[in-house]
């Protein structure tokens, strides 16, 4: 997959992975990875799929219907990459955090309900219900944050926390954070994800 690698200059600390939003790159969170833990490694993927020129990680069928079978492809896709990635740059598969935006953390999501040792960790800025009707792998130990906006038309309220519940049946730690806010990612929840993220690993 087409991606960004940074060394890092910290090898215990834990691997960020990063997923971009609809029609983003490869290139846009890395800000974000620098300023939550900036001396990790870092893997930044582009999605694979393209919407009329945009890249996403996944098809849709429609705005917030899912493409499930390409779903479930493309989450083993990314899966398969990481292992790949962790091989070729010496990383401790074990240790990777992902960061996702929107289809981006969709995507991560999705690891999380289809592989049980795919995250360590997860920050998700607006994230949906990947699938359900599936039972997840265990997920205990395994913390989330859950970045959510209250008019958010695109992921309403009641889905994030039909979400941050699957996890929790799984066995995860769910924090939500809310913003009085829509599907963007404000200031605010990226410093909230940042506190959560140095209570958590650090
Ligand atoms: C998705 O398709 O993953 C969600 O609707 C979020 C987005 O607009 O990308």
């Amino acid at each position: 997959m087409k991606h960004v690698f940074i060394k890092g200059m910290d090898s215990e600390a834990p691997v960020i992975v990063l997923f971009h939003g609809t029609g983003g790159t490869e290139r846009d969170l890395l800000p974000l990875a620098r300023e939550i833990s900036p001396g990790s490694p870092v893997l930044s993927l582009r999605g694979n799929v393209l919407e009329n020129g945009m890249p996403r990680f996944f098809r849709r069928l429609a705005e917030g219907v899912f493409d499930e079978e390409d779903l479930i492809f493309r989450t083993k896709e990314v899966n398969d990459f990481l292992d790949q990635a962790a091989v070729e740059h010496g990383l401790d598969r074990h240790n990777f955090v992902a960061i996702g935006y929107s289809n981006g953390a969709n995507i991560a999501g999705s690891l999380l309900f289809h592989y049980p040792d795919a995250l360590r960790g997860a920050i998700l800025h607006h994230p949906m219900v990947p699938r359900r009707g599936i039972g997840l792998p265990d997920l205990t130990d395994v913390p989330v944050f859950i970045g959510a906006g209250m008019n958010d038309p695109i992921c309403s309220p009641e889905e994030t926390e039909e979400l941050s519940t699957l996890l929790k049946e799984a066995g995860a730690s769910v924090t939500i954070h809310w913003e009085r806010a829509g599907h963007q990612l404000t200031r605010t929840e990226v410093d909230a994800a940042a506190d959560w993220y140095h209570e958590t690993f650090e």
